[in-house]
C-alpha cells in the first residue's frame, strides 16, 4: 500500500476567494495547498475590468500568509455589453488567465452575466486572437430545463456550436459533472479541456438527500448520477492531459448554505489534495494523480510546471466542524468526519 505520495506542486484552476475578510479567513488554506489558483471573478459587483482585477489580485496578495509565494491568475468576468478593447488589455496586463462566462443567472452571483452568447461574439473572437483562455460555466438556464440536464443542453445548443465558430479559442469546460462532457471534451478539437472537482469525484446526487436535505453537498452544477460519478474518475484517472484539478471550493457562511433558500457551493480549500487523494486512490490509480493535479494544468495554460513538491501521506485525520469565515463560520467538506491522506509538506 502506497503510504507516502510526492507530486510537483499543484495548483488549483478554478476557486472561489471571495473578498474582505471571508478572504483573509479562506486564502491560507489554498496558499497551502497550491503555488497558483485560477481565481474566479463573481464578486460583488464582478470583477469585469483588468482594474477591477488588478486591484483585487494586490487584496490577495496582501492576504497571503506571511512567507507564501502563492500567486493568484486572475479572470474577468464576461457580461453582455464588454468592449473588445478589454481583452486587449487583459493580454497586455500580464496577470490575466482568462475570462469566466456565467450564462446569466446559472449560479451565485452570476445575475450580470451573459444572456445570450451572440452578444459576446466579437470578444470571443478577439479572445481567440489573442489567445486568452475562455472558461466555461455550462449550463443553459431555462426554467423548463431539469436542472439535472441542464449541462447536457448547454453542450447541444451552446458549448458545441461556440468551440466551432471559434476554432482557435482555448476553452475550458469547468467543473464538468456529467458523462455527456466527459465524451465532448475527449472528443472535441484541440484547446478543449475540462477541470474536475472533488466533490463530483467522490459523491453522486444522492448524497443531497442522504437521511433528510443535506445543504452542503448542495453546489452548481449539481451532483448527478453514479454513472456519471464513474465516467468523471475515469477521465481524471486516465492520464487524458485534458482534464485537469479545479476545485471549485466555494465558501458560504453556515447560514447562507442551512437556509430555506440555501446557496450553491462546497468548501474543500482545506483539504483539497486530499479529497483528490481519495479518490484516485479508490480507482487504484494514484500515481495518475501528479498530472492531474500538477502538469496537465500549466501546459493547458502555456505556464511553466511549478518547482518543489509536496507530498502526501497516508494518515487519518478529523475534519473540524467549522473553519473562521470572517466573523461568520464556513461548514467544510467532511465537517466532523475523517480523511484518509494528510499533507505533510508544502
Ligand atoms: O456551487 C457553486 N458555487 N457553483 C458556482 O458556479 C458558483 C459557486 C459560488 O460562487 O458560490
Ligand atoms: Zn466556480
Amino acid at each position: 500500500m502506497t503510504v507516502e505520495l510526492t507530486l510537483r506542486r499543484p495548483d488549483d484552476w478554478h476557486v472561489h476567494l471571495r473578498d474582505g475578510e471571508a478572504l483573509m479567513s479562506v486564502l491560507p488554506h489554498t496558499a497551502k495547498q497550491f503555488a497558483r489558483a485560477i481565481v474566479m471573478p463573481n464578486l460583488k459587483p464582478p470583477v469585469t475590468t483588468v482594474a477591477l482585477a488588478g486591484a483585487y489580485r494586490d487584496r490577495i496578495r496582501a492576504a497571503r500568509p506571511p512567507g507564501s509565494d502563492f500567486e493568484p491568475l486572475m479572470t474577468l468576468y464576461l457580461f453582455d455589453k464588454m468592449p473588445v478593447e478589454e481583452i486587449d488589455r487583459a493580454k497586455a496586463a500580464g496577470f490575466i488567465a482568462g475570462c469566466k462566462l456565467y450564462p446569466a443567472g446559472a449560479t451565485t452571483h452570476s445575475d450580470a452575466g451573459v444572456t445570450d452568447i451572440r452578444h459576446i461574439d466579437a470578444v470571443l473572437a478577439r479572445m481567440a486572437e489573442l489567445g486568452v483562455v475562455l472558461q466555461v460555466h455550462g449550463e443553459v438556464t431555462h426554467e423548463h430545463v431539469d436542472i439535472f440536464d441542464r449541462e447536457q443542453r448547454f453542450i447541444d445548443d451552446v458549448l458545441a456550436p461556440l468551440v466551432e465558430r471559434h476554432p482557435t479559442l482555448k476553452v475550458v469546460f469547468e467543473h464538468i459533472t456529467t458523462r455527456a462532457a466527459v465524451d465532448f471534451v475527449v472528443g472535441a478539437r484541440a484547446g478543449v479541456a475540462a477541470t474536475i472537482t472533488p466533490q463530483h469525484l467522490l459523491f453522486n446526487r444522492n448524497e443531497i438527500f442522504r437521511g433528510g436535505i443535506r445543504p452542503h453537498f448542495y453546489c452548481l452544477p449539481v451532483l448527478k448520477t453514479e454513472p456519471d460519478r464513474r465516467s468523471l474518475i475515469e477521465a481524471a484517472t486516465g492520464g487524458n492531459p485534458r482534464f485537469f484539478l479545479g476545485t471549485d471550493s466555494a465558501p458560504h457562511a453556515r447560514g447562507a448554505k442551512e437556509s430555506s433558500c440555501g446557496c450553491a457551493g462546497m468548501y474543500s480549500a482545506h483539504a483539497a489534495l486530499e479529497l483528490y487523494a481519495e479518490a484516485f486512490e479508490e480507482a487504484g490509480a494514484l500515481d495518475k494523480l501528479e498530472g492531474f493535479a500538477s502538469l496537465f494544468g500549466p501546459d493547458f495554460y502555456d505556464m511553466p510546471r511549478n518547482p518543489g513538491t509536496i507530498t502526501l501521506r497516508r494518515e487519518e485525520w478529523s475534519v473540524p466542524s467549522a473553519f473562521a469565515f470572517g466573523s461568520d463560520v464556513v461548514v467544510p467538506m467532511r465537517a466532523n468526519e475523517k480523511i484518509r491522506w494528510r499533507m505533510i509538506s508544502t
